[in-house]
């Protein structure tokens, strides 16, 4: 298979792929399948270059002779003259799936893998190769396959390159491209949970449903003074079972973010390997949790 990935030419048809390559056609059909390409985008991608290359080679050419050149119609090319000509701006050999000796995967809305959801996001919407600011880095598990965010905060710092929180309300307002937030979860009125320190303890949960909501309101209050327009929030967020309730934390998030000024642009469910679950008694009452969100808000133009 590795040969033919290297020799795959997502600009030609499968029939003539398999010619090139010397393979049958059902082996690039399975090399397409296995690589998650997506034949049709990639054919978008190539169309859009060509007439991008064609403008830039010839800034005069009308759009009736770019028609006749490409054999595309004069709508086609004020469309795709209107668009990106790349998929992406970051500066990597792994976001296009144009770049046929590096098929990379069709971005999608459910994965098991976070550092998946978070490049993916960055490659579909950032489009920088990572974020502006963490609010809540902890001890930024988020990257381990990213470069850290220049800016990063948390209100119980655990190094001494994260700064508090509290510095975080000093940047300048309307100044960030995109900004992170992972909140705690879990909501703890007992406050008994087995859990490794004192202060850990303390920001590792919440003591009540209204401490959750303020939290998470405080939070997308701050990243909506900070983003520029246009900007990015990518927040975390997880709904839970409680002992006597479910709370729909991500709704509340939504509408809370919606409220504030910013436009849901997408919604990435993060599927888990290990459960967060409330058990109690034998009998099961709802459906066991076994997914996150990470919701990318982008700031809108007038605050609501
Ligand atoms: C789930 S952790 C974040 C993990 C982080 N994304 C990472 O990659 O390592 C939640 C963070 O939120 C912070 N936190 C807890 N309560 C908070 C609050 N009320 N306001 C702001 N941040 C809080 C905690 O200190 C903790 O570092």
């Amino acid at each position: 298979m590795n040969n033919i990935k290297l020799k795959y030419d997502p600009n030609l048809s499968v029939k003539d792929n398999a010619l090139k390559c010397g393979v049958s056609e059902s082996a690039i059909r399975k090399f397409i399948r296995i690589n998650n390409i997506d034949r049709r985008y990639d054919a978008k991608v190539a169309k859009a270059r060509l007439i991008h290359k064609l403008k830039k080679e010839q800034p005069d050419m009308t759009l009736a002779e770019l028609s006749r050149v490409t054999g595309y119609s004069v709508n086609t090319i004020k469309k795709y003259l209107l668009t990106d000509a790349d998929a992406s701006k970051i500066d990597t050999n792994k976001v296009s799936t144009f770049d046929f000796t590096q098929p990379s995967v069709v971005i999608k809305t459910v994965s098991d893998s976070q550092d998946e959801i978070l490049y993916n996001i960055l490659r579909l919407y950032v489009q920088r190769d990572t974020y502006d600011c963490d609010f809540t880095y902890s001890v930024g598990n988020f990257y381990v396959n990213l470069k850290k965010p220049q800016l990063r905060f948390d209100v119980n710092p655990q190094s001494d390159d994260i700064q508090p929180l509290s510095e975080a309300y000093n940047i300048r307002p309307n100044s960030l491209h995109s900004a992170v937030v992972d909140l705690p979860f879990i909501v703890n009125v007992n406050n008994n949970g087995n859990f490794k320190s004192k202060i850990a303890k303390r920001f590792d949960y919440f003591h009540s449903e209204e401490e959750l909501y303020e939290a998470n309101d405080n939070m997308i209050a701050l990243a909506y003074n900070k983003l520029k327009v246009g900007g990015y929030l990518i927040m975390k967020s997880m709904d839970v079972c409680g002992p006597s309730k479910q709370i729909w934390v991500g709704n509340y998030v939504q509408n809370k973010a919606a409220e504030c000024g910013f436009v849901l642009e997408d919604i990435f469910i993060l599927i888990s390997q290990t459960k967060y679950l409330y058990t109690s008694g034998l009998k099961q009452r709802h459906a066991r949790k076994y997914h996150s969100y990470f919701f990318v808000f982008r700031k809108a133009k007038k605050h609501k």
